[in-house]
């Protein structure tokens, strides 16, 4: 039914209508909830009434109406997923157990695993059924909880290869219930055809690449894995100008393994979000400070890769909101599920979970442009809407790493 009444509903969460478009600092720790709580639905989950049960002054017409008892159940805003890389064509678990024996992630990329193990799969794979294998993910990550989902491209690395993950991208744009944003991710790793030619590739992605994309309107972002062993700093200034004159707005690799000055020059060349940030010094929190750039942590990437998790701490006491996101991707974090997500950053970056669910609603919003419709759930927003199983408290969802705590997400219909 496309009109929904839920009742009874233990807690409401982040709900109101006066938001900031970003949370940050002793802000950060705070949630506003509204206890005993109804909430009332159009068209699958637009808000058009909250409130406390005691206020709640009944319903005029019950017809074409779904009426759902929530008691001891949290109703949230869905979580935003400002960093993914959820169209590939294969996993890569054999990497995985190369890593359990030994290896490390940049040794097995060096030997031509990694990206380009990715983009080989990938450029064997139609159109078509890189869409299937696709979209059938996206249906689980909203399942999942995840209501807005920002996607790269970058396991093409040619000219056909990307605009292919793109062209999926922008058909799954035009069939999900959720909002996309897409990323062209040309500059992820330098192919084997340009590995002593980088010129070559830059020439490619700035030439050919980026003129073919502005034609087909097929990217929201431009982005660029800066690290030793892939792009340098000058490079990707000069590949980020490159994509702000077709109107891409910077969203970066930055930070993962090494730090270069990557933080300052995205800052500088006006990105969205700085993300990764794994390693992070002073000259890096320093040019976050008063930048309207978010930072943006993956802590999934840390677990499954046993790298350092980012200092968020260090963010909240000089203030600087961030936000957290997945990393799907079937290299360095094969896991979309943003619950658990939310339990990595409370349990290995000391959050607590209202400060987590900052970052992985609000904060996460803004780092795709979506500050003004989703992350909370004030009148009038279309965005989706989480209904939790009976728990004991908000908390109980970081807290209780790996159960399956959603009992359903209203999307628009
Ligand atoms: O964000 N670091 C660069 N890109 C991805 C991993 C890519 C891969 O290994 O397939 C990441 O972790
Ligand atoms: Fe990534």
């Amino acid at each position: 039914m496309e009109n929904i009444f839920i009742k009874n509903i233990k807690g409401l969460v982040q709900v109101g209508e006066d938001f900031p478009e970003r949370i940050g600092g002793a802000d950060a720790g705070q949630i506003p909830i509204i206890e005993n709580a109804f909430l009332a639905l159009e068209q699958g989950c637009k808000v058009v009434a909250y409130g406390s049960m005691e206020d709640w002054d009944g319903i005029d017409d019950w017809r074409n109406l779904e009426v759902i008892d929530a008691e001891g159940c949290y109703v949230l805003p869905a979580f935003c997923d400002a960093h993914s890389h959820t169209v590939f064509a294969e996993t890569r678990a054999s990497e995985f157990v190369d890593r359990i024996k030994g290896l490390s992630y940049e040794e097995i990329a060096l030997k031509g695993g990694g990206i380009l193990n990715s983009a080989r799969a990938l450029a064997e794979l139609s159109e078509d059924a890189l869409f299937e294998r696709s979209y059938s993910r996206l249906e689980k990550i909203i399942e999942s909880g995840t209501g807005a989902l920002e996607i790269k491209s970058g396991y093409g690395l040619t000219i056909e290869s990307e605009l292919k993950i793109l062209r999926v991208i922008q058909r799954m744009k035009e069939k999900s219930p959720i909002a996309i944003k897409a990323t062209f991710l040309g500059a992820h790793a330098f192919p084997i055809k340009y590995k002593n030619d980088h010129e070559g590739y830059i020439n490619e992605i700035i030439s050919d690449m980026l003129p073919a994309i502005a034609n087909e309107n097929l990217a929201d972002y431009i982005d660029v894995f800066c690290e030793r062993n892939y792009f340098s700093v000058d490079e990707m200034e000069r590949i980020l100008t490159a994509g702000k004159e077709i109107g891409l707005v910077p969203k970066v690799h930055v930070n993962q393994f090494s730090t270069m000055g990557g933080v300052k020059s995205a800052i500088d060349q006006g990105a969205l979000s700085v993300d990764h940030l794994e390693e992070l010094n002073e000259a890096d929190i320093k040019a976050l400070v008063g930048s309207t750039c978010m930072p943006t942590f993956l802590p999934g990437c840390s677990h499954f890769l046993g790298i350092p998790y980012g200092n968020a701490r260090a963010l909240i006491e000089k203030s600087i909101p961030f936000a957290l996101a997945s990393d799907f991707n079937p290299g360095s974090t094969p896991c979309y599920n943003m619950s658990q997500i939310w339990s990595l950053a409370c349990i290995k970056m000391r959050l607590t979970p209202e400060e987590a669910l900052n970052a992985l609603t609000i904060n996460a919003a803004y780092a795709m442009g979506l500050q003004h419709s989703h992350g909370k759930i004030s009148l009038g927003n279309t965005s989706p809407i989480i209904l939790t199983k009976a728990i004991p408290s908000l908390g109980y969802i970081p807290y209780s790493f790996g159960e399956h705590l959603i009992q359903r997400v209203f999307t628009k219909r």
